[in-house]
């Protein structure tokens, strides 16, 4: 009997086709495009007695999911290059790969947060809402000012692939480059980029625009709190379009309301898609629905390396793209 691999979410029928193609068979979720995620029951359901399932940021991996697909599986496909909805401990415990998506979402998540840095900056939100909103407008050379970035300096937190991508884009523009991480980032992206390294709460007082890109860690749950929000100049701006928890949004909205910060623009949140009220209603806060790595090209490769990671273990392959 051919091995299953469960599919719980909507996901680019490519991906389907490929593990058929492989040989499997595919458990499908039945879930169209614009529905909302599986139910978890309905989740927990249909991977039992899986060999692989293709996960995506709504399907918590823990311990009552593994129970529940049995000993029989051996891979979890993260449709993402984030996986902290996974337990990879807890997969690691019963022998089962986790894999995620990275480097095929590198770009388009770049050009997104290089787009939320000039929004911010450039006030595009607030300006494009009024004038949709039919408020009459002139030009004048006072009005609807922005801040310029060319000699300002980025702050990016966590250079990783998306991070230096990130700061590639501001280089363009005329942007200095300063970073902090727990890690020393690759010497040869350093030098490229120019970049200096610095503590974060140094970072945090220092930089014109402060950019996150660090995945989500127990270390990293809020690490923009109040206490890092005021190391902030009055005049510079936060990009989150990493995860949401890494910033205390509470703690946002009370940086923002007391002018500690001038603006920030947001594709991730902590609790989504519930936007914070002390954010939602803000003319200086730019908020996006998750959108870093949602172009035709990259969903559609994202989709395609998680089946060839399942197909791979099932075959019992080295998985392109393993976690950790
Ligand atoms: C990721 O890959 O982690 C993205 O946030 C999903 O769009």
């Amino acid at each position: 009997m051919a091995a299953r691999v469960a599919i719980p979410q909507w996901l680019q029928p490519e991906a389907a086709a490929l593990l058929r193609d492989a040989g499997l068979d595919v458990a499908d979720g039945g879930r169209g495009v614009d529905d909302d995620p599986l139910p978890r029951a309905g989740t927990l359901a249909l991977v039992e007695g899986c060999a692989g399932v293709l996960t995506q940021l709504a399907d918590r991996v823990d311990d009552a999911f593994l129970d529940a697909a049995g000993p029989g599986l051996r891979v979890v496909a993260n449709v993402a290059v984030g996986h902290d909805n996974v337990d990879v401990g807890a997969c690691s415990r019963r022998g089962v790969v986790v894999t995620n998506t990275p480097g095929v979402l590198t770009d388009a998540t770049a050009d997104l947060a290089l787009a939320l840095i000039l929004m911010a900056t450039r006030r595009l939100g607030d300006a494009e809402r009024r004038v949709r909103t039919g408020e009459p407008w002139r030009w004048g050379m006072g009005r609807n000012l922005g801040t310029g970035l060319q000699g300002r300096t980025l702050g990016i937190v966590g250079l990783g692939q998306i991070g230096a991508a990130t700061a590639r884009r501001a280089r363009a523009l005329g942007m200095h480059i300063a970073y902090a991480g727990r890690r020393d980032a690759d010497p040869a992206v350093v030098r490229e980029l120019g970049a200096r390294r610095l503590p974060l709460h140094d970072l945090l007082a220092a930089c014109d625009v402060v950019s996150l890109h660090c995945p989500l860690t127990p270390e990293t749950r809020h690490l923009v709190d109040a206490r890092a929000l005021a190391r902030m100049r009055p005049d510079a701006f936060l990009v989150n379009t990493a995860r949401g928890p890494v910033v205390d949004e509470a703690a946002l909205a009370d940086a923002l309301r007391a002018g500690a910060l001038a603006g920030a623009a947001l594709d991730v949140y902590e609790d989504e898609p519930r936007i914070h009220p002390g954010l939602a209603g803000r003319d200086d806060v730019v908020l996006l629905p998750h959108v870093g790595s949602a172009t035709r090209e990259t969903r559609r490769a994202m989709a395609l390396l998680a089946a060839r990671n399942a197909a791979a273990v099932i075959a019992g392959e080295r998985p392109l793209t393993p976690v950790g």
